[in-house]
């Protein structure tokens, strides 16, 4: 039954973001059961393999694409999920250049406008010692790290106007637009250009809100999205809240890719789970971080580096998120310019989850106290 007020997706979104038990409902996605082909709603997807070498792939650490398990889901013409491509050892690059690289600057982060520019600059340097020296059994201040909500990427997201502006705009992370297209090519995207990212950070209570992404000028081009860490349930909707959502799992390296009709569906990730398995991380990362220097792209992440990140996702998850936001030769309407130091001074994104949680709310009471 609805209350007074509830669409079909907010009553969804509180059954899991509630529930201490999962509700594994009909129609329940998990990709990674036994024999996902045997699910009737689910079809296999012939990918473009042929457009992408081996190589070119291997250079961002994903297996070559004739090997990934893509899969179409009926009644979402133009979604498309892609199961674990990466390669053993490879995830770690992906989570030391989230964790490390692209909080700094010049890139936006949530934690800006309460700390000083050498903190904000550095998440890392004032993280790292108490991330490795990290005990389960006793409870210490949160690190900087863990504080971390989102980054921007590229043109930088406004969560005030919710636009991108010209004027607001960093040099786009080479190696993530090496991975981006190299996913759009294989998914037949072959104009992708990786303009925008938006990378969430999510820890064991954190949810984010039923949204969609439309922002972004063109949507006639893909969203990409690249999860890492622990595991997850995104809540798939239709073009209105009035349509209940599909759950699906998402684990560390699944891919998914929003385009077409499903390029502006509402969508929501209402819980974090433990990566089922036991143990802390999933098992994609039991092996140690790839040391294999081959690729131009990627700087290994190194095993000093990797025990900080182990110590992070051991209750964690990251997303990447990437768009492109002027259709191919376009530019930003006249209206646009003008806010080229327009400074977020809110997280609309987030916060348009109406149950902020308690961890949240701590956390942007202390930061408020900071000021
Ligand atoms: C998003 O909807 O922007 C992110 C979804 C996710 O974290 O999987």
């Amino acid at each position: 039954m609805l209350e007074q007020g509830e669409d079909a997706f907010r009553k969804i979104f509180r059954l899991y973001r509630k529930r201490t038990s999962l509700p594994i409902c009909p129609g329940w996605l998990e990709f990674r059961s036994e024999s996902p082909e045997s699910v009737a709603w689910l079809r296999t997807v012939e990918l473009s393999v042929g457009s992408v070498s081996d190589q070119d792939a291997a250079n961002v650490g994903l297996q070559p694409p004739r090997q990934w398990s893509a899969y179409h889901v009926d009644g979402y013409p133009g979604f498309l999920f892609i199961s674990n491509p990466f390669l053993p050892g490879w995830q770690h690059h992906w989570v030391r250049q989230c964790l490390k690289l692209y909080p700094k600057k010049p890139n936006v982060c949530n934690l800006d406008l309460h700390m000083s520019l050498d903190n904000a600059s550095d998440l890392w340097s004032s993280s790292q010692a108490q991330l490795r020296n990290k005990s389960p059994k006793r409870r210490s201040e949160k690190t900087l790290l863990e504080k971390l909500r989102w980054v921007t990427l590229g043109f930088h997201y406004n969560w005030d106007t919710k636009k991108y502006y010209r004027e607001h705009q960093s040099p786009f992370p080479m190696d993530l637009a090496a991975l981006s297209h190299c996913v759009s090519l294989a998914c037949g995207f072959s104009s992708f250009k990786a303009e925008a990212g938006i990378l969430n950070y999510y820890h064991m209570d954190s949810s984010l809100g039923i949204h969609v992404d439309e922002s972004e000028l063109d949507h006639s081009s893909p969203l990409l999205s690249f999860s890492f860490g622990q595991s997850s349930i995104f809540l798939l909707g239709g073009l209105s809240r009035d349509v209940a959502p599909t759950p699906m799992m998402m684990h560390s390296g699944d891919i998914m890719v929003m385009s077409g009709a499903s390029r502006l569906l509402y969508h929501a990730v209402p819980r974090i789970l433990r990566h089922p398995g036991g143990g802390d991380l999933p098992p994609c990362f039991s092996l140690p971080p790839s040391s294999d220097v081959s690729s131009p792209l990627i700087d290994p992440c190194s095993p000093s580096d990797w025990e900080v990140c182990k110590s992070y996702l051991q209750s964690s998850r990251i997303n990447m998120t990437v768009r492109q936001v002027l259709e191919e030769g376009g530019s930003f309407p006249e209206e646009y310019d003008g806010h080229s130091k327009k400074v977020s001074q809110g997280d609309s994104y987030h916060s348009k989850e109406e149950m902020q949680d308690a961890e949240e709310q701590g956390l942007s009471k202390r930061l408020k106290s900071a000021e």
